[in-house]
Parts: C-alpha cells; structure tokens; sequence
C-alpha cells in the first residue's frame, strides 16, 4: 500500500489532461496513484462521473477523479433516457465526454446501463398511446443495444440488465410484462452479439439477501445452460453504517458464492448510508417520496442528525467500517474485478435524497471541498489519520 506522502507525489495528471485541446498527456504517461495504485494487482478503483461534472468541465473534480482512480462508471449519461430521449433519436453528446475523458486518462470504461426499468422514457413501450408487442419491445431493446454499443466499441465492459429480481421474484417490470422473463436472456444475446469480447454483467442491489441471490443464481444458471453468457455480477453494494448491515460475513459469502460459480464479481456502486433507515417513509407503487421537512421536527431531528457536519466519532466509525469492507474486498481481491464507489465527493451522493429528500449525508471518500475523509486513508489501510 502506498502512503499519504507517496499519493501526493505520486499525482501525475493535471487539469490540462483531462480533455482534449491543451496539453494532452498520453496513456504511457499516467503514472498510477491515488486509490488506484493502492490496490494495483488486486482490482480496479473506480467512480461514478455525473452529467454536469462533465457538462461544466468540472476541472477540480475531474482532476481528482483521474489521480485517484482507474475505472469510471457514468451515473446517468449512458442509461436509456440519456441516450435516446426519443424514438431513434441518439443523444451522444455528454456520453461522447465521458468515454473520452476515461480514454485520455487510460481507464477502464463501464457502460451502465443498458436495460433497466427505471431512467427510461415511456416511449419505448408505447406505440399510439398502447403498450407495444413483445416483438416491437424486443425489436426496440435490440436497435438501442446495438446502436449504443456499436458507438462506443471501445467500452469493453457494460451492464446489460439492471435489477430484474426483487426479494426472490421476477420484478413485474414493463420489460418482464411484455417480453417475459426471457428479457434477460435477450438483451444479453443482443448485447454479446454487438460486442462478442465485452465483459457483460447482471448488476442489482440487496445481493447479500440469500433469496435474492439463490433467485440470481438461478437465472444467471439457466442462461448459462441455454448457452448465454454472462461474464460477471454486479454487487452494487449500497450499504449502511446502522448496524453494520450488511455484515463483512455476509459480504464476504455472497462473493465467494458468484465466484464458485464462475463469474466475476464487480463490486459496482460502493457507498456506505451513514444515516437512520427511513423506508417507512418512502411510500410505493407509484413511488412517493417525503421531504424531510414534511416530517415532524421531533422525527427529522433523528432522521437527519447532522445537517452541519459529521461528528467525529461517526467520521472514525465510518472510516471503521470502510476499513473492514475493504479487508474483505482484499481478502477476496482474486475473485473481484474492480470496486467502483458511488460517487467522489460526498455532495454528489443520491443518499441525501434516498429514501427521503433533503437529508445530509457523508456516505463516500471525500468531503464537499475534496479533502480526504478518515474513510478514505482507512481504505488505504492507515487507520489513524
Ligand atoms: C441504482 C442504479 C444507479 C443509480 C442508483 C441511484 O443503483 O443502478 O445507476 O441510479 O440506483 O443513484
């Protein structure tokens, strides 16, 4: 592992790397650093990049983005409703920099997502105000994987489908009601066809869940026999403080379960809730969300209890179950691909809004101003800073 001092000398890219124009540096000359070189021969660190980090050139943020890690996801640039707002009507545009951003920097690319139920528009199970046939949905599913993927040939990795099971359950999705369960099946077909070398992956939350993972299991098996492969799984690991949950156990034996079987593991959207579950208050189907000043002041002083910072003892408890996250990550480094966190600085987290709006939270690496958190040398291994 390296140390703080090393991280900072290490730190090779400059605001004029990072898009093209000025001084471009050259895939040679990026020199490893940050969270990336820490766990060098075990797995990628990635994060997420948001549309406006990219729209405005976010140069500070970027910057930090390239010296600490090797892999980015984007949060929402590549899912359906980025790319095709309308019916056949490609929007590239903010895609186009995230994929050139991750190629001047020499990092491995994720194109996330390609099928999933939410982030995506109506349209695309409507024709003249009616729900579409199964063939007209698989026809549209097919066009949109093989035009996004057949764009961006150079992403090697994608996730294809996106929370297809919920508990141990088919989720009754618009796909699943149109197409049947099948739908995975194709969109993998689709998408290895487009790109037979990619690396394909299922990815959802919960995973940990023994229900959901023997219901995961099950389909990945089934497409396997029917000779559709899938190359990996994606733990999107959103996962809490509050009562450790879920346990490193629990971690550690759901990946050590989907790499029994033969696939990767990606650990794809690591943030940790440092905040009071608040799903009573989410209320769903259609989904309905509280504003936490629609909450008794009595009720939002428990749920949102650190509107002003995060104390100290919560900052080192975070950084403690971080730490152990991470030993379980290293311990199992040979079987996982690359661990990706949600996000970079805290402010960009969707868990000041999930499950309620307007709360604060602290669940990443990095502070709003871009300071190392106690989280972030506790990854590294240096516990006490
Ligand atoms: C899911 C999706 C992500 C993102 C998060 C919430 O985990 O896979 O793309 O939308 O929800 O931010």
């Amino acid at each position: 592992m390296i140390n703080r001092r090393n991280l900072i000398k290490s730190t090779t890219i400059t605001a004029a790397a990072l898009f093209s124009g000025c001084r471009r540096f050259t895939n040679q000359q990026r020199a490893p650093s940050g969270l990336s070189a820490a766990f060098e021969g075990q797995f990628r660190f990635g994060t997420s990049i948001k549309n406006n980090t990219l729209q405005s050139n976010d140069t500070n943020l970027l910057t930090l983005i390239a010296r600490e890690f090797n892999a980015i996801t984007a949060n929402n640039a590549m899912k359906w409703e980025g790319l095709q707002p309308k019916l056949n009507e490609f929007n590239w545009q903010i895609a186009d920099k995230f994929v050139d951003f991750g190629q001047q920097n020499n990092m491995q690319i994720t194109g996330h997502v390609l099928v999933w139920h939410k982030q995506i528009p109506n349209y695309v199970f409507l024709k003249d105000d009616k729900i579409i046939s199964k063939k007209l949905l698989l026809q549209r599913m097919e066009q949109h994987i093989s035009n996004v993927m057949e764009r961006y040939k150079k992403v090697t990795e994608w996730d294809v489908v996106n929370e297809a099971i919920v508990g141990g359950k088919w989720l009754e999705s618009k796909w699943y009601k149109i197409i049947g369960p099948d739908y995975v099946k194709r969109a993998f077909q689709f998408a290895r066809n487009a790109n037979p070398s990619a690396t394909l992956i299922y990815n959802d939350y919960g995973i940990t869940n023994p229900k959901k993972q023997q219901a995961i299991l099950g389909l990945l098996s089934k497409l396997n026999n029917s000779g559709v492969r899938v190359d990996g799984v994606g733990m999107q690991s959103h996962f809490s403080l509050e009562k450790n949950f879920p346990s490193t156990d629990m971690i550690e034996q759901t990946i050590e379960t989907f790499a029994r079987q033969g696939y990767q593991v990606f650990i794809t959207e690591l943030d940790v809730d440092v905040l009071p579950r608040a799903w009573k208050y989410v209320r769903q189907p259609p989904l309905q969300q509280l504003h936490i000043n629609e909450i008794s002041i009595r009720e939002a002083k428990y749920l949102d209890p650190y509107p002003n910072g995060l104390p100290e003892k919560v900052s080192k408890e975070l950084a403690d179950r971080y730490a152990s996250i991470f030993n379980v990550f290293s311990r199992q480094s040979d079987n996982i691909s690359r661990v990706t966190v949600w996000g970079t600085l805290d402010t960009e987290s969707w868990k000041h809004d999930w499950p309620i709006l307007g709360r604060t939270n602290y669940p990443l690496l990095f502070d709003n101003k871009g300071n190392p958190k106690q989280a972030y040398f506790s990854v590294l291994g240096e516990g006490n800073n």
